[in-house]
């Protein structure tokens, strides 16, 4: 039985973890921590990392970038893996993410779908065959609630094709305050915000004579609470270090 402290419980995917693991008789969550520290399953809500008093094997955090510092600091404490599901980060919670991991198990992921990973996959031989003949856009589509933008997913799809391009492409977020063709080596990247859309990455590769897109649309948020669980149960068997979905998936 993995013991789960949910950070974030009381938010939208916070309350789907909190969901699927009720299903799964191999998880159980002890404890909660949200801003908002109210306490609407069996187990206790605490409003901050420092008064949880609950004995765990892993947290699962789907709460605020703001968050990370109390997060890692907890989990170092009480040598706890976490899983961080948060987007938003800057470079430098990027950094302290890296050097946390030296001391406990961290999983970090940009998107926690299989699917998404698999887009990442395709994508990269997409540019293996195509070179750089072809202009890269993606577009991203999430629910009017996101704040961040563009998403994490769309970035981390941009760093990916850029990085099997030895890192010669820039990315261009806005074009309003630009009046010129658009120049070879760009991807462009563009977000669109409304109503309750889960989730939409698309990436085109649009030739001279042809487009080829790639689309992942997640229709429900159960596939990252399910992914992140995943994770949960790999990353309490791990030692300390920084582990992705395609471990996991390994
Ligand atoms: N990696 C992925 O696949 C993936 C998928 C979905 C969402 N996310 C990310 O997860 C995060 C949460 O998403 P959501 O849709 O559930 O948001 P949400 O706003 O519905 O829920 C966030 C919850 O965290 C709590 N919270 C905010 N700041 C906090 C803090 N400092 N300490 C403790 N609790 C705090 C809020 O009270 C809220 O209940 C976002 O960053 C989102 O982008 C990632």
């Amino acid at each position: 039985m993995t013991r789960v402290i949910i950070s974030g419980c009381n938010g939208r995917m916070g309350r789907n973890v909190s969901r699927i693991c009720g299903e799964n008789d191999d998880m159980a969550v002890v404890a909660g921590v949200d801003l908002y520290g109210v306490a609407l399953d069996a187990y206790p809500v605490f409003t901050e990392f420092a008064k949880v008093d609950v004995p765990a094997d892993v947290v699962i955090d789907f709460s605020n970038a703001a968050a990370l510092e109390a997060i890692l600091d907890y989990c170092v404490k009480n040598r706890l893996p976490v899983v961080l599901c948060t987007t938003g980060y800057s470079d430098e919670q990027l950094e302290l993410i890296k050097e946390t991991s030296k001391v406990i198990p961290i999983f970090r992921s940009f998107n926690m779908s299989i699917g998404i990973n698999l887009l990442t996959d395709l994508i990269k031989k997409a540019v293996s065959v195509l070179g750089d003949g072809y202009d890269i856009e993606i577009v991203e589509k999430h629910h009017n609630k996101k704040k961040d933008a563009p998403s994490g997913t769309a970035l981390a799809l941009a760093e990916s094709i850029n990085h099997a391009m030895a890192d010669a492409y820039s990315f261009v977020y806005d074009r309003s305050d630009r009046f010129e063709q658009r120049r070879p080596k760009e991807i462009g990247i563009s977000a669109v915000r409304g109503g309750s859309i889960v989730g939409e990455h698309e990436v085109i590769f649009a030739g001279t004579d042809e487009v080829i897109t790639f689309t992942h649309t997640a229709y429900s948020r159960a596939i990252f609470a399910k992914g992140a669980i995943a994770a949960a149960a790999f990353l309490s068997r791990q030692k300390k270090g920084l582990y992705n979905m395609q471990d996991v998936i390994a």
